[in-house]
């Protein structure tokens, strides 16, 4: 069945436009999953039980939606039927924004990448929270990842990011604090020893208050230097956050297929997929220590099932995927089920 979607709907949506392709997808998803036979289109999902503690939480399974896809919780109730264990919802703003001007998503089909420079476009802090206040399905694990508004400047970040949390604290079940996205002018800089505090201590310290204090991650950027990834891994224990998400899209257009040209032509924008794969696990590594206290989550370049276990080998507690499942289709999730099921 991997095939539906490879070979009708695939080629289908990729002569579209890719992000009307990807509006296109969800309302399919939307209409076309209540269908008894949607089964047949996705393949059916083997019935073990595959789940995890992680961070406190009981995931399903340690496979999930990367942050970006769907960014304003409109499918929270339907990715478990992909076979994913958990969603990233977001990122979400305090208050909504539209994020930059159209053309904004490219496919790069020779490099199985996508280059995007979408800056955040989400319903804001309210809408999405009333949206994920309604969803149905609680064993299915949905993490909140939280940014600021473009307009929002940076000394004001913490400010952001705190409304962020507290709206969204009793409709998500861990939170991610996005620090990485290349789209957001100067997010980046506040992965910076001293501005990372100024916005982890207060959320942290709200989170503490809690009953319950949910996990907090932080999603870095694999186009650190190599002495800034201890640097943040010890600021973020420093606060108790509960791990790190790497990585986040780079800025790198090394090594690429895709001709200078074309790539001058589409502009500026952070690449996902196979060429993120090396930085991305390369991060993973320089963050994996034993006796570190953090929860590794990868994401980049997870394309196949045999990059996805060796992930989970080299460290990570679990994966999250976003441009495998716009080139593979929804055969990856299943397929990297039956692997893990060995
Ligand atoms: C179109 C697009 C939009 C994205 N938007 C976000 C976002 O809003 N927040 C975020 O933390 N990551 C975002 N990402 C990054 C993904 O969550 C993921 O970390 C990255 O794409 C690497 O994984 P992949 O190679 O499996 O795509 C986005 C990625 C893409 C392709």
């Amino acid at each position: 069945m991997a095939d539906f979607y490879k070979q009708f709907l695939k080629p289908f949506l990729f002569s579209l436009d890719a992000e009307q392709a990807h509006y296109l997808t969800f309302f399919l998803m939307k209409w076309g999953m209540k269908l008894p036979f949607y089964e047949w289109i996705t393949g059916s999902l083997p019935r073990q039980d595959f789940s995890t503690d992680i961070a406190g939480i009981r995931f399903p399974n340690p496979i999930g939606l990367a942050a970006g896809m769907d960014k304003n919780g409109v499918l929270a109730d339907l990715w478990p039927q992909l076979g994913f264990g958990f969603a990233e919802i977001g990122t979400v703003t305090p208050r909504p924004q539209a994020g930059n001007p159209r053309p904004r998503l490219f496919r790069l089909p020779e490099d199985e990448a996508i280059l995007n420079r979408m800056g955040f476009n989400n319903d804001g802090l309210q809408v999405i929270a009333r949206r994920l206040a309604k969803r149905k399905n609680r064993d299915f694990v949905v993490g909140g990842n939280i940014g600021k508004n473009k307009d929002t400047p940076n000394e004001a970040a913490a400010a952001d990011y705190l409304s962020c949390f507290i709206s969204l604290q009793e409709h998500v079940d861990y939170f991610t604090i996005n620090l990485s996205s290349p789209n957001t002018p100067g997010l980046r800089s506040l992965l910076e020893k001293e501005p990372l505090q100024k916005i982890l201590e207060p959320v942290q310290n709200q989170n503490f208050k809690l009953y319950k204090p949910k996990p907090v991650f932080l999603k870095i950027s694999p186009d650190m230097a190599a002495e800034q990834i201890p640097q943040v891994a010890e600021v973020c224990k420093t606060f108790g956050l509960s791990g790190i998400v790497a990585t986040n899209t780079t800025i790198s257009h090394e090594g690429l297929k895709t001709t200078p040209e074309l790539l001058g032509r589409l502009g500026s924008g952070g690449l996902s997929g196979r060429p993120l794969a090396t930085a991305s696990c390369r991060v993973l590594k320089a963050l994996r220590q034993p006796d570190s206290g953090l929860i590794l989550m990868s994401s980049g370049g997870i394309m196949d099932e045999q990059i996805a276990l060796q992930r989970l080998q080299d460290g990570a507690s679990a994966i999250q995927i976003y441009t495998g499942l716009v080139y593979q289709g929804p055969a990856l999730i299943k397929r990297i089920l039956h692997q893990l099921k060995g």
